[in-house]
């Protein structure tokens, strides 16, 4: 297979989750399969890899990673959240389940997929390409306030007013169809002072992760995924997640910190009375992010952070 994505974190996921012959693993976001043909080598011929991706693209790698593995293989397409219900829904008992989240270089490479602010491309931006909604709808049809709230929200954005104002002003006079018209409202929206004020790289970045986080779901899906997850493991089962911003990092912390809990009584009680007992220990107690070494061989790891955490005993 060419590479056409760098997996980031990958000796680490691997350290972290322990994939050992005959075992389970569940990989949602297969991508370009860099993390899964890792996965797959450590399985063997008697292990299963379950691959989900709601990228058609995903798919195709996926045909050829198949035929070059061991062990058995299987791929849902679908977003991770369902494909993990129908696991659950079978009976599958997982070793180990992992996500690497947010968007594969495949997908920012495919300009005409319109995920990048360094090319000129239809606004479109989904991951799956059937999904009615796609950044032209959002960028047209929402209004003035849900705009400037999602660019606060999803892309943490300190100027989403103005870039939202600048969107409705000028798509009164006529839609966005183009990544480069949406660059030029950001851009035409913050003068040279504003921008000099607040920095952080290319003026567009932030409002282009958070228009692609509202056009896939990209969080309400992370927080279904996260217990059906954890359900499908078994003791001793790892969970991980790769993460590429902070939205995502706090939501897999807080569930695994919530999972890794013993006493749950309030904090002015003298003494336990709840009995609550950990469902899991961290398999690593902080998170883990790329040496220098990675990061100048793969710019795009810059941001990465990997939790990870095992499954001490089934939930009651
Ligand atoms: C960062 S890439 C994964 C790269 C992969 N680990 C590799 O080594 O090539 C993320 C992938 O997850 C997929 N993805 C993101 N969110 C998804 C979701 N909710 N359901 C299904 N797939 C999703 C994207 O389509 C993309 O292919």
């Amino acid at each position: 297979m060419t590479p056409v994505h760098v997996p980031v974190l990958a000796g680490e996921l691997i350290d972290l989750t322990a994939p050992t012959k005959g075992e389970t693993a569940v990989d949602c976001t297969f991508g370009a399969g860099g993390h899964a043909r890792l996965v797959a080598d450590r399985l063997g011929s008697t292990g299963t890899l379950v691959c989900i991706d709601r990228d058609p693209a995903a798919e195709s790698r996926f045909d050829e990673l198949a035929a070059e593995v061991a062990c058995e293989t299987r791929f849902l397409r679908m977003d991770y959240a369902e494909g993990l219900a129908v696991l659950a829904e079978e009976g599958l008992a997982a070793d180990i389940v992992y996500l690497d989240l947010g968007i594969s270089s495949m997908q920012v490479d495919a300009r005409e997929r319109g995920f990048s602010y360094s090319y000129d491309a239809p606004l479109d931006m989904r991951m799956d390409p059937s999904q009615e909604l796609d950044a032209r709808a959002v960028l047209n049809g929402w209004d003035e306030r849900q705009l400037a709230q999602i660019f606060r929200r999803y892309g943490e954005d300190p100027n989403a007013r103005r870039i939202a104002r600048e969107i409705v002003r000028r798509r009164g006079r006529a839609p966005l169809e183009t990544t480069g018209e949406l660059v030029e409202a950001i851009e035409a929206a913050l003068p040279a002072a504003v921008r000099r004020r607040f920095g952080g790289g290319h003026p567009a970045k932030r409002v282009f992760q958070a228009v692609r986080i509202a056009v896939n779901g990209e969080l309400d899906s992370l927080d279904r995924a996260l217990p059906l997850a954890w359900d499908l493991l078994g003791p001793g089962g790892r969970l991980a997640a790769i993460s590429f911003h902070s939205l995502e990092d706090r939501r897999v912390k807080r569930f695994l910190v919530e999972r890794a809990r013993g006493c749950v009584c309030p904090p002015d009680f003298p003494v336990c009375v709840c009995g609550h007992e950990p469902e899991a220990e961290p398999v690593f107690r902080r998170s883990v992010v790329p040496t220098p070494g990675e990061v100048a061989a793969n710019p795009r790891s810059k941001s990465a952070r990997l939790r990870a955490a095992r499954k001490l005993r089934e939930e009651h």
